[in-house]
């Protein structure tokens, strides 16, 4: 069984992931909670960076579930959302990658990501993972982000239906959610390491912490972890940042 959808949308909000967390008292456990949004004032990107959303072009959405505290894989649903988004792309004709642990590349440039955040409710944890994606944001407003960026307008070198784009993405998702909440990440992982831009040996530079790793990737272990070579030896990282 699918699982209840219930919808928000906002043409103007300061970041649909902060609206999410100030209103999850509201939300039904058992549903799925969307909220999307035209433009945001106050975007977040992940590591406290500001996520630039100007109005009408790009994708901004929070997807909101609950999941019991017995479960260890909650760390899984961004790859699993950023997975479904980059197959979604690639049906659309797009050559996207997944840039670990959950961000999406073209042609060695960012085009989208997802931020996750996570509330304690009774006995569940409240998961918002907010995604961003950059439709039809054009060369002069990407220009403003600060390190590589594009959207599939750049990319495809012509302007896309934001709406469709936007359906095609969220029905992917939704269906990976429903199958994650049944069987874990499991399903999941393979095709995840199909589609990562990362390849056995690549040189690598990690942020850590405060630390900054130099090393080459290893691969993805079967939980989503990254396996790094450090010194001669695999190290595994459950968070961090490739430069
Ligand atoms: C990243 O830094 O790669 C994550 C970007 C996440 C942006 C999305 S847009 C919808 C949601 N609301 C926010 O304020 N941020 C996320």
């Amino acid at each position: 069984m699918t699982h209840q959808l219930d919808f928000h949308h906002f043409p103007k909000i300061d970041s649909t992931n902060n609206w999410a967390k100030s209103n999850i008292a509201h939300f039904n456990p058992k549903h799925f909670t969307i909220i999307t949004a035209g433009e945001q004032t106050a975007g977040k990107g992940r590591q406290g960076r500001p996520w630039l959303s100007p109005p009408d072009v790009n994708l901004y959405v929070s997807y909101v579930l609950f999941v019991p505290n017995t479960r260890d894989d909650i760390n899984n649903i961004p790859q699993i959302i950023i997975l479904a988004t980059v197959q979604t792309l690639h049906k659309l004709g797009f050559k996207a990658q997944i840039k670990w642990p959950n961000d999406i590349v073209i042609n060695g440039k960012k085009l989208g990501g997802t931020l996750c955040e996570t509330l304690p409710v009774k006995e569940s944890t409240a998961v918002i993972v907010g995604l961003g994606i950059n439709v039809n944001m054009s060369q002069e407003w990407l220009s403003e982000v600060d390190n590589a960026a594009t959207s599939l307008k750049t990319e495809k070198g012509g302007s896309l239906d934001l709406i469709a784009t936007a359906e095609a993405i969220q029905d992917h998702v939704i269906d990976a959610l429903d199958i994650y909440l049944k069987k874990g990440f499991t399903p999941f992982i393979e095709p995840f390491r199909q589609h990562l831009v990362h390849k056995i040996g690549d040189p690598m530079r990690f942020h850590h912490g405060n630390n900054l790793l130099e090393g080459s990737f290893h691969s993805i272990n079967n939980d989503g972890t990254l396996n790094l070579i450090l010194n001669d030896k695999v190290q595994s990282f459950a968070s961090g940042e490739i430069v």
